[in-house]
């Protein structure tokens, strides 16, 4: 019997010019390179330049993303944008996104679960395109993180960075088998009661402000390695795969310690570990797909592969999605 997949067509990103390094950070607060390598795996990231807003970054990946799947914007009647940096309280930067490439039929918005965002807007699209009431989906993870870091704060302004990336999905017949392209499962999940351990201190109805991070950072990090794993189990029940049989793990660039771990926990080779957060910082949302977009245009993840994405963050948010390229 034949199952309606949502298979990867194409992918793309976007960073900022601006590089920032732990060397220039150092300059600025009481750190250093070594400590933030040691305690992250993160050498630098990329900030937006003034003027630069978080759609710009999306449009940016989602046409790099088109083209790389070879399809016109036309084509497309799904955008789901994960954010929690939007240009404004509203409308959706995801309509900016739709207005900028130039389509006005279908839907485009917004959805916001911090770093898991991208593994919640792929679920949310995939959900879409298998019901069948859309065909094609551009599924995009942007981010200016810079906007609401406190840059006096040596605990979290170190960790983050800027950037977008973007997949492109359409839905398509597979036979129904475990050798199916496109995405075979998705596992959401969120806790409220650790609300608090990651947030940003202001917004529209409480402060009328935008705020700033507050992270309790060894909190994270303690629930982190559980959370994912506990996922990605989820992944491979639902599917027979195992740890084995993955090609690439993709995973929410936060901290290398925490994807180090997780790797270890499920018996993950290390070469199989797709790593950016060296280079880009966490992006929170825009992790993943720019992690992808790294390893589908250096050749190693290729047409047929086993892909098993994860990510965790504020909420606390988690999930997991295993996708045949
Ligand atoms: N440079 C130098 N020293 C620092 C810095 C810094 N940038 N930041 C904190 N320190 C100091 C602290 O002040 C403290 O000093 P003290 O002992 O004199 O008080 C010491 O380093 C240890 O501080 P901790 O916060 O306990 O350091 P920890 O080893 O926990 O590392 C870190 C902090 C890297 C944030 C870690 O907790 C972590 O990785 N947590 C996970 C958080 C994360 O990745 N969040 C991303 C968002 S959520 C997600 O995407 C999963």
């Amino acid at each position: 019997m034949t199952a309606k997949r949502s298979v990867v067509l194409g992918c793309g990103s976007y960073l900022p010019r601006k590089v920032l390094t732990n060397a220039e950070l150092a300059d600025r607060i009481d750190t250093s390179d070594e400590w933030i390598v040691q305690r992250t795996g993160i050498r630098q990231r990329h900030i937006a330049a003034d003027g630069e807003f978080t759609s710009h970054l999306a449009i940016n990946a989602a046409r790099a993303a088109l083209d790389h799947a070879g399809i016109d914007a036309q084509q497309i009647d799904l955008i789901v944008l994960a954010t929690s940096t939007p240009d404004n309280t509203f409308p959706a930067t995801a309509v900016a996104v739709q207005h900028a490439l130039g389509i006005n039929h279908g839907v485009a918005f917004d959805l916001q679960a911090v770093c898991s965002g991208f593994i919640f807007a792929l679920a949310t699209a995939d959900n879409f395109l298998r019901s069948g009431s859309h065909k094609r989906a551009l599924v995009i993870g942007a981010e200016t993180f810079s906007r609401i870091l406190d840059w006096s704060d040596r605990g979290t302004c170190v960790l983050f960075g800027d950037g977008a990336g973007a997949v492109v999905l359409e839905a398509q017949d597979q036979p129904g088998k475990p050798t199916d392209r496109g995405i075979l499962t998705t596992h959401l999940r969120s806790d409220g009661r650790h609300k608090s351990k990651l947030f940003v201190d202001g917004g529209p109805s409480s402060t009328q402000t935008v705020g700033h991070l507050r992270m309790e950072g060894r909190e994270v990090f303690k629930h982190a390695v559980g959370m994912i794993t506990d996922v990605i189990v989820d992944a491979f029940n639902a599917t027979g795969a195992s740890a084995e049989e993955i090609d690439w793990f993709v995973p929410h660039q936060a901290n290398k310690r925490i994807i180090d771990a997780s790797a270890h926990k499920l018996h993950i080779a290390p070469q199989k570990v797709v790593l950016t957060v060296d280079l880009h910082g966490n992006t929170s949302a825009a992790s993943i797909p720019l992690a992808l977009n790294v390893a589908v245009k250096d050749g190693r993840v290729k047409k047929g592969d086993l892909v098993l994405l994860e990510a965790m963050g504020g909420g606390f948010t988690w999930g997991s999605a295993l996708v045949r390229w």
